[in-house]
Formats: C-alpha cells, structure tokens, sequence
C-alpha cells in the first residue's frame, strides 16, 4: 500500500508511505515504532478507513475497507475529546450514534469509567481534567464500542510513567479477556515491548515496514522479564534500527 498527500495548494506532493505490506493475526498485539513523520498516523488512520491509500489496499477479515467500520476502533494522537461534553457523554458519544439503548450506554459508559480510574470525575468537562486523564476518556470511548481491532496512536504520550504502566497492564487485561486485534503505535521501544507479540519498525519517509520483530517474550512481562537478556537484546535491536533510520534524514 502507498500514500501520497497531493496539497491544494500546488506545494509538491508527499509520500508518507510506500509498499507498506503487514499482515496482522486475529487477536494479535502488534506494536509499531518508528520516527516522527514517517508515516504511522496514516497507517492507522488508513486502516480505520479515514484516509484512502493511493495504492493498495487495506483487508479487514478479507474484506476491503472502504470507510469507517465498526469493527475497527481509533483512539488518536493527541486530545480527542469533545470539550461541550462531560466525561460520561464524552464516553457515551459512540455508543449513542450507535444508536445503543440508554440504559446500556449508562452501564458500558460506568464501567469503562472504572476502568481507566476516572471514578468521581464523571460530570467533570476535558478543560477540568490533566491531559493524562483526558487521554483515558478518549481511550474508554473508543473501548465501549467493543471494536475488534483497536488501533492506538500513541495513546499513552501524554502520561506520566506510572499512569502508562498501570494503563498498559489495563490494556493486556481487556486485550486477553476481548481477543480483540491491537495496534499500537508507540514511541516508546520498552513499552513496545513489554505489550506486543510483535513490534514493526518503520523507516523513515516514506514510511516503509523496516523491520518486524517477534518478541517471543513469556507473559506476563514482570519486572523479571523486563530485566532479563533476552528483553535487553531486542530493546537493542530495535533501538540500532530506529537510530539508523533517524541518522538517514
Ligand atoms: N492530511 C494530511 N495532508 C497532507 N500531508 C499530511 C497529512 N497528514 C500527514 N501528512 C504528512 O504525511 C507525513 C506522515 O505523517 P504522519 O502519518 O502524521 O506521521 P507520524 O504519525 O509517523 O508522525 C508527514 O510528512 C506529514 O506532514
Ligand atoms: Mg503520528
């Protein structure tokens, strides 16, 4: 698949992908690194069926995608909450469109707020919440929906490291207990792999699969996984295939 951004404005056109080919297993976490601009919020955005590629296509259980689907859940980059709506209506909005009986809305909409700890900050509007825990509203409105394939662009970056280590423990919880499919775009090469079976390295635009990595790492990813060698060897490999690429610019 490839995608070239062709501006109004007569500016020259620009390839954020090119002959991207991944094949994602059912139930699968994958994570995805790579440097900035290379191309991974358009992948994303691509496979949610909110971009079209230029060339190629995207399959979702071997059908193609043509637009936006329910199946498939985006939680994105950067603050995606509604600022007129609380946090309950923020998490509801989806589930509403949906058209999802209110009662239902109340108890999806009550747990997910558990869930990402926002208890007692139900009635509370975006501007009254930190950017961390406006981020966990966006991540339990798309999670409502019970999509199965989640796609997450960067979804912890705006988190202090504790709250990231809590969430993504939450995120394995809810990925075992729905089987759902996970994408997770990081740029954080530990927590790439202390989350996915497998993590793709991007190049650097054009964006371009570098490099897939299976970590074969036992779960769950204590603290005695996460120091051991085999954990440091692939934090290693991955870190002198993103530094090549940033020195290529
Ligand atoms: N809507 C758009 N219109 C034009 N160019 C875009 C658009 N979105 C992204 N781009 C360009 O495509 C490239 C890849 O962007 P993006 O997918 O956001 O990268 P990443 O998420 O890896 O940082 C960048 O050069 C960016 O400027
Ligand atoms: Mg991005």
């Amino acid at each position: 698949m490839t995608k070239l951004y062709t501006p109004d404005t007569g500016a020259p056109p620009v390839k954020a992908l090119e002959e991207v080919d991944l094949c994602v297993e059912e139930g699968e976490f994958v994570a995805i690194v790579g440097p900035s601009g290379c191309g991974k919020s358009t992948l994303l955005e691509i496979i949610a069926g909110l971009q079209k590629p230029t060339s190629g296509e995207v399959l979702v259980a071997g059908k193609p995608v043509r637009g936006p689907c329910a199946e498939v859940g985006i939680v994105f980059q950067g603050d995606s909450t509604f600022p007129w709506l609380n946090t309950l209506e923020n998490i509801k909005f989806g589930m509403k469109a949906k058209g999802l009986p209110a009662k239902e809305q109340e108890e999806r909409a009550r747990q997910a707020v558990k869930l990402v700890g926002l208890e007692g900050f139900e009635h509370h509007f975006p501007r009254e919440l930190s950017g961390g825990m406006r981020q966990r509203v966006a991540i339990a409105r798309t999670l409502v929906l019970r999509p199965k394939i989640i796609l997450m662009d960067e979804p912890f970056g705006a988190l202090d490291a504790l709250t990231r280590l809590f969430l993504g423990d939450e995120l394995l919880r809810i990925w075992q207990e729905t089987q759902a499919t996970i994408l997770f775009v990081t740029h954080d090469l530990l927590e790439a792999l202390r989350l996915a079976d497998r993590v793709v390295v991007m190049s650097s635009r054009p964006g371009r699969v570098k490099r897939v990595v299976s970590t074969g790492l036992p779960r769950p990813r204590d603290q005695k996984v996460m120091s051991s060698p085999r954990m440091a060897e692939l934090a290693n490999v991955l870190w002198e295939e993103l530094k090549r690429e940033v020195r290529e610019v």
